[in-house]
């Protein structure tokens, strides 16, 4: 048995030291980060890869943000594949494999194949894949015949603007403006459907300048896999599926379980797919993960808002010290680390990263918003949205593969609870981003290594701890 001389750290333990800055304008600042080697986040945030945090509608406002969402694994292989293809499809350069229907297909299934798409829009094909017109939701909108065939109120192929493989974007812009419309379907100058351009595709990129897309410029994705001998079968349908990056998702990530699991799924898919594991709390956990290939590893054992893994095992590395021994180790094996849990502020935030961390994950803090999957619920006429641990009883009980447990076998390290609704994630991160901002200024730093190597710690009393927050004032 071993006793370490120094106490464990957290957030609340510390405050930075400001220094003298050459920063004039909150707005100099940079903020992106690395997540893994050939992945920069524009803002260093990633939502975790909970049921009650990360599902393809916060995914796709992450990415929209410069941050990156992780689809969570607590769902079939089939919708969690179909998670990621919505994220890839909300924004596309071109995109390449337009949804058709045939012109025999009823307004009924057509309106119902909408819906499932999401999509305001089809391009109706012949089974060669012709382009034999558009049917849009105003072209069904009125119809009072469902049993009508698509053909009948499709706008046909001989009013529809079209333009050659290749057009740019600048020259798509340039020809819906002119025609006043929404889609620029691409045709080959035998008439086979190549793509497909949209106004709205175009709107969005340029309201969301920093977004984090990948090189077809569709938004970047991670999705999460267990370690299960069956996760690989995950994996593959998810690879297949163009996320971006797998998180290998265990409690306990410094196992031979997590390390068998990352060493075959390098085996199987090369460098073909960036793969970040966790989670651990020491330089140990670190070295081992990166050794057996993963791209970047996630830091935090018992930090979550919603985890009692400490209290339930007595095992866990107060957060901040383990994001300081994680990130030393890290920058010796040349990997990111990613801070995952335990984030309520933008002071949290600053200091997660000032500590080494290059990007960190948030759960609870994103639960409550309009993004996050679940309800609203009433509570005494206040408004919330539940969040639960993923190890928590009902997540454990709700697991596919678990259907099987005794629920009196189950030891939950998480707990259900409930936040308050907060509106849209858009709203926190912006307050994140913008208190990280102001953090980095007062570190004189106008990027995150830059606030990493002018970072100063000092411990804190309980009485500085208090000090620190509004005191001896009545808070309206
Ligand atoms: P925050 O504080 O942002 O933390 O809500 C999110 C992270 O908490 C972890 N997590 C758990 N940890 N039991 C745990 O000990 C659980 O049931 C549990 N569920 C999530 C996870 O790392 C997440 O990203």
């Amino acid at each position: 048995m071993r006793v370490r001389k120094e106490p464990g750290l957290t957030f609340d333990d510390v405050l930075l030291i400001p220094r003298r800055s050459p920063v004039r304008s909150r707005r100099d600042v940079d903020t992106s980060s690395v997540l893994v080697e050939g992945i920069r986040l524009h803002i260093p945030i990633l939502s975790a890869n909970m049921d009650t945090v990360t599902e393809s509608e916060m995914a796709i406002t992450m990415a929209r943000l410069g941050g990156l969402g992780i689809i969570h694994r607590f769902m079939s292989i089939e919708r969690q594949v179909a998670e990621v293809a919505r994220v890839k499809r909300a924004e596309n350069l071109v995109v390449e494999n337009p949804y058709t229907i045939s012109p025999d297909t009823t307004v009924a299934e057509a309106r119902r194949l909408m819906e499932e798409w999401d999509s305001g829009g089809l391009l109706v094909s012949d089974a060669e894949g012709h382009l034999l017109g558009i049917l849009t939701t105003r072209d069904v909108l009125f119809e009072d015949d469902e049993t009508r065939p698509v053909r009948e109120v499709m706008t046909p192929r001989e009013r529809l603007v079209t333009a050659p493989p290749g057009t740019t974007l600048e020259e798509a812009r340039r020809i819906l403006h002119r025609a006043r419309v929404e889609k620029l379907p691409l045709v080959t100058d035998d008439n086979r459907i190549a793509g497909l351009i949209t106004a709205k595709d175009i709107v969005k990129r340029e309201r969301y300048p920093h977004a984090t897309k990948d090189q077809k410029g569709r938004l970047r994705v991670g999705a999460a896999i267990g370690v299960k001998a069956g996760e690989l079968e995950r994996a593959a349908a998810l690879v297949e599926a163009d996320a971006d990056v797998l998180v290998l998702d265990i409690a306990h990530g410094h196992s031979d379980n997590a390390i068998e699991m990352l060493r075959r799924l390098r085996r199987e898919f090369g460098d073909t797919v960036k793969i970040i594991a966790g989670n651990v709390a020491t330089a140990q956990g670190v070295y081992d993960l990166a050794e057996a290939g993963a791209d970047a590893v996630k830091v935090g054992v018992g930090p979550g808002s919603i985890c009692i893994t400490r209290v339930v095992t007595g095992f866990g590395v107060p957060q901040l010290s383990a994001i300081i021994e994680c990130a030393q180790a890290a920058r010796e094996v040349n990997v990111p680390i990613i801070a995952d849990g335990g984030i309520r502020t933008s002071g949290d935030l600053t200091k997660a990263l000032a500590a080494g961390a290059q990007t960190v994950m948030i759960g609870g803090l994103f639960a409550g918003t309009r993004e996050s999957p679940g309800f609203i619920v009433q509570r005494n006429g206040r408004r919330y949205k539940l969040v639960r641990g993923m190890a928590s009883l009902t997540a454990n009980m709700s697991r596919q593969d678990n259907v099987e447990l005794d629920p009196e076998q189950i030891v939950p390290e998480g707990v259900e609870a409930m936040v308050p609704y907060r509106g849209s994630v858009v709203e926190i991160v912006n307050q994140l981003v913008g208190g990280l901002r102001s953090g980095m200024s007062y570190a004189g730093a106008y990027t995150i290594p830059e606030l990493q190597d002018n970072a100063e710690f000092v411990p804190i009393t309980l009485a500085g701890l208090q000090e620190s927050k509004p005191h001896d004032v009545e808070l309206i």
